[in-house]
């Protein structure tokens, strides 16, 4: 029976691919305040401004790859059974070859109508502004916005309950309730966590903080796996 990892990527994992994290370029997306593109409110407000800023992240996702870290997880899926839950709404673990993800705050490369979140749509490039869809409302990226309920956080807590070994690259665990899932990873379970800047993670237990980039975290963690398990 093979070893079962789970893993939670954050904004971190796709650092070196070159898209830039939402917290170390304090807190600007392509020089917009969070709060001014990734509200319901805002894109109501403005909508331009909205599908423009996401508009400009599908473009810049088409010019990058993903990264050693990326491939190191699905490699892991030789020796062991994988469950990527993602915070990023990028696609380079699919495009690294993992087949096992979760994006709790949703793809950038889909696309739904305001009245339907459930009927899902690729966009390769750009949603046009006011555009509607059959059930005449606009469309809207797939992504979860602040304040949004995360439709999958049921499921994704019950993949970390069923973590043999867990590992959270990348993340600052600023934002729940995505931070809150590692609650749901049994005591005895070691947690490796790889990240530039180890974020706080007290009161858990079996805590492996391995303070370095994501892929060199990944070079590591390749060794400890395949001496330990
Ligand atoms: N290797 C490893 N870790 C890195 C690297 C790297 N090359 N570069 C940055 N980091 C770490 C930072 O130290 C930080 O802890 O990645 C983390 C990035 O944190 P955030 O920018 O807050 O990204 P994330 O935790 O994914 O944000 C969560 O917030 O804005 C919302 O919905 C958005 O999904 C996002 C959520």
């Amino acid at each position: 029976m093979k070893k079962h990892i789970v893993v939670l990527t954050g904004a971190g994992i796709s650092a070196e691919s070159g898209i830039k994290t939402f917290r170390d370029a304090d807190g600007l997306w392509n020089n917009h305040r969070i709060e001014d593109v990734a509200t319901f409110e805002a894109f109501e407000k403005n909508q331009e401004l909205v599908q423009e800023f996401y508009n400009l992240r599908r473009k810049e996702l088409i010019t990058v790859q993903p990264n050693a870290a990326h491939y190191a997880l699905a490699k892991l899926e030789e020796q062991f059974k994988v469950s990527i839950i993602t915070q990023n709404i990028d696609d380079l673990h699919e495009r690294a070859g993992s087949a096992s993800i979760l994006h709790l705050h949703g793809e950038l490369k889909k696309m739904h109508t305001v009245n339907n979140k459930n009927t899902l749509y690729d966009v390769a490039e750009d949603i046009i502004p006011f555009t509607k869809g059959l059930d005449g409302s606009d469309y809207r990226p797939h992504v979860v916005w602040f304040g949004e309920e995360v439709p999958l956080l049921e499921k994704a807590a019950m993949i970390m309950a069923e973590a043999d070994i867990f590992i959270l690259i990348g993340s600052s665990l600023q934002v729940y309730p995505a931070a809150g899932l590692i609650q749901m990873v049994g005591d005895e379970v070691p947690k490796y966590i790889i990240d530039k800047a180890i974020p706080p993670l007290s009161g858990y237990q079996n805590v492996i903080p391995l303070e370095m980039s994501a892929t060199e975290g990944m070079e590591k963690i390749g060794e400890i796996l395949s001496t330990e398990y």
